[in-house]
């Protein structure tokens, strides 16, 4: 048992879209990598590959290859930068999104396989409440919800964690604000989501951090590299390295089969499901 070592697994989500999942995802891998953990970054937006755009790659496999029993996926992942392994998305295929119960069972066996690959497995979600938004936030150790301050953003965030506190029985919560203007403003933007939370639903959320609104990080997106690595002295860079610290310190939430088969099994069982694994 001894060197099977716990994948710990974070989700990434939103409700709303183009708040920063992507980059969050992304540079919070980079900045875990740096640290000297091995990293799998899944790009979970099933149907519009978002971590191939970013990092200008061109995937000749992706998960559908996967979903349709044609690679295993250990075969699809690709080597990113500083060593991460990118387990790329399709894009423009709706199809993904559908998945039937042969893709699943090609899936679950593959994640098996996988099981000691890696220290941190992230998962970029989708925008919106979808079916696989649920499930892969259902799967994971932790659910970071990246908010930014904008009124619906904190609606559709608000909206996420009811959804899935109330229907599917998950209690914890990561807060992490986006693009803000300081430490203060970020604290804010977390305390107006948890004083509604608080009062409405039975979660915990916990405040993760924040990213400054970074002139750096919109021109990497447009260099199609990370910022943490076109710049790695940026305010929101740094930003990222003290976030992954932080994961890296959080006390590990794994199954004791490890979080992938945790992950594996309610991929298996389906949801909703009931407590939340430790
Ligand atoms: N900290 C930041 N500072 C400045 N701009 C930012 C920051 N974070 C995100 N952005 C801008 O927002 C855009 C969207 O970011 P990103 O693609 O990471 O969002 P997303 O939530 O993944 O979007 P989607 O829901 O479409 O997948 C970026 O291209 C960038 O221009
Ligand atoms: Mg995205």
């Amino acid at each position: 048992m001894s060197n099977i070592r716990q994948v710990r697994v974070f989700a990434i989500a939103s409700g709303k879209g183009g708040v920063g999942k992507t980059n969050t995802s992304l540079n919070l891998a980079l900045s875990l990598a740096v640290e000297g953990y091995s990293v799998l970054l899944m790009d979970a937006d099933l149907g519009m590959a978002n971590i191939d755009v970013m990092l200008n790659l061109r995937p000749r496999f992706d998960l559908l290859h996967v979903l349709k029993g044609e690679k295993a996926l250990e075969e699809i992942i690709i080597e990113g930068p500083l060593g991460i392994g990118i387990i790329p998305a399709s894009s423009g295929i709706s199809r993904m999104a559908n998945l039937d119960h042969k893709m699943h069972a090609g899936l679950i066996a593959s994640f098996e396989q996988l099981e000691r690959s890696a220290d941190f497995l992230i998962i970029d979600t989708a925008a919106g409440i979808s079916d696989s938004v649920i499930s892969f936030s259902s799967a994971a150790s932790e659910v970071i919800v990246v908010v930014c301050d904008e009124p619906a953003s904190l609606a559709d965030a608000y909206a996420l964690i009811k959804v899935l506190s109330q229907e599917y029985g998950i209690s914890r919560f990561q807060i992490l604000a986006n693009m803000v203007t300081s430490t203060q403003h970020g604290r804010r933007i977390y305390a107006k989501l948890a004083s509604v939370a608080d009062q409405f639903l039975d979660v915990s959320l916990g405040f993760l951090g924040s990213i400054p609104h970074d002139v750096a990080l919109k021109k990497a997106v447009q260099n199609q590299k990370p910022v943490t690595l076109d710049a790695p002295h940026s305010p929101s860079a740094i930003a990222f390295q003290g976030l992954a610290k932080k994961l890296i310190g959080m006390p590990a939430r794994a199954s004791s089969g490890g979080a992938l088969s945790f992950f594996v099994e309610r991929r298996t069982r389906g949801i909703p499901v009931g407590e939340r694994g430790v």
